[in-house]
């Protein structure tokens, strides 16, 4: 057997001394380096107080910039915020669903937040048509492209889908939606840190995401893209003073916006979450998008191999390319089934409609993919 050189990076990651974890489609575990990292936060705040918010603000878009190295985004052109909810209501809330298009095309089979999120536009005058699935599994690429048309204002989609890991041809919706005049938000929250992501080469208008799963950033540091050129033309009603141009200037009344990526921040920024989120970008960005990639599609691979071995339905794409990081596995039971694996230390989780969501991740052997796969062997043949 081959030596898996990724597999020196298990030393930073504590949990994994424990635990058999393949949830980073969840939580992605947490870097060794992240105890510094908030000692630093709590130290510069005990030591420099009020004067800590001189280093803090900048940090904002310092953040926003290393994620942005890893989507491949230009300087500048990366805000943070707290979750991605909120990052979609506030693109949301760049669009005036009354004066224009009102038409915003979203994916059934999404994850529910999106959902949410644009059809209580409706109330300020969108109206959200959800694109159905065959098979719950696939995106219907020619459906949800027939969907977007000259009365759609906003195409709001994941990169890569919650339950199925099932990867969007995201260039032929950015493509159709741009030609008929329409912009597109992309969730690459399921995405980024597992499957290279590269926002130049889409033009995609918006992409937002987070940390939790595999950038192994924390909660709290969730990003949003904006095309270079959109920055300056986008009024975000979601607004605050940060987003002003000259916040500290407190000029009373409406908001003069901000040149600059500022223009989307709103209030007050998660300060202990810009600190944490780091060390997980700095080892993605250390090991490489690439290197990743190829051995989370070995793995996925295999465990899709010993699930057939099993006849377990498999409810994620067997096309390389058209799955990402996550190989879901249902059967009879499967629910149980999970809660039996986390008591005896694998960790992975349960969704309906996608039975248990197995996600290696590149601190993940294949010796412990195996073990997984022979546990719920174990389970099922128990019950
Ligand atoms: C595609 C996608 N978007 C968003 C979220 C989470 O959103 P939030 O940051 O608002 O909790 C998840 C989490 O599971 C997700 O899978």
């Amino acid at each position: 057997m081959t030596k898996d050189p990724l597999l020196a990076w298990r030393r930073e990651f504590p949990i994994l001394a424990k635990k058999t974890y393949l949830i980073s489609n969840s939580l992605g575990a947490m870097p060794r380096g992240v105890y510094d990292r908030l000692k630093e936060f709590a130290d510069t705040w005990a030591t420099e107080g009020v004067l800590a918010w001189d280093g803090w603000i900048p940090r904002v878009a310092e953040t926003g910039d290393l994620v942005g190295r890893i989507v491949n985004a230009p300087k500048g052109t990366v805000m943070m915020h707290q979750n991605v909810s909120t990052l979609q209501t506030l693109v949301a809330s760049c669009f005036d669903f009354r004066k224009g298009r009102r038409k915003v095309v979203c994916l059934e089979q999404d994850f529910p937040t999106i959902h949410y999120a644009w059809t209580a536009q409706e109330g300020r005058g969108a109206k959200v048509v959800l694109v159905p699935s065959r098979d719950g599994i696939h995106v219907d690429t020619d459906r949800l492209l027939a969907a977007i048309d000259r009365k759609t204002a906003v195409v709001a989609v994941s990169l890569v889908l919650f339950r199925s890991a099932t990867i969007l041809d995201a260039q032929a919706v950015i493509r159709r939606a741009h030609a008929v005049g329409a912009k597109v938000v992309l969730d690459a929250y399921q995405a980024t840190g597992v499957i290279p992501v590269d926002v130049k080469a889409l033009g995609v208008d918006f992409l937002v995401g987070g940390s939790v799963k595999w950038l192994c950033g924390g909660p709290g540091a969730c990003y949003l893209h904006v095309r270079e050129d959109l920055i300056r033309k986008i009024r975000p009603a979601m607004t605050g003073w940060f987003s002003h141009a000259r916040p500290f200037a407190f000029e009373p009344g409406a908001v003069r916006y901000a040149p600059d990526i500022y223009r989307t921040m709103g209030g007050s920024p998660s300060v202990p979450a810009l600190y944490s989120a780091r060390s997980g970008y700095e080892i993605i960005r250390k090991v490489g998008v690439g290197r990743i990639r190829a051995k989370s599609l070995r793995q996925t691979r295999l465990l899709i191999r010993l699930a057939d071995a099993q006849g377990l339905k498999i409810n994620t794409p067997r096309e390389d390319a058209l799955r990402a990081g996550t190989v879901s596995v249902d059967f009879p039971g499967a629910e149980k089934a999970c809660e039996a694996l986390i008591r005896r230390g694998f960790i992975v989780d349960h969704r309906p409609r996608a039975g248990i969501r197995i996600s290696p991740h590149f601190y993940n052997s294949d010796a412990e993919c195996e073990a997984v796969m022979e546990e719920i062997r174990k389970i099922r043949r128990r019950s």
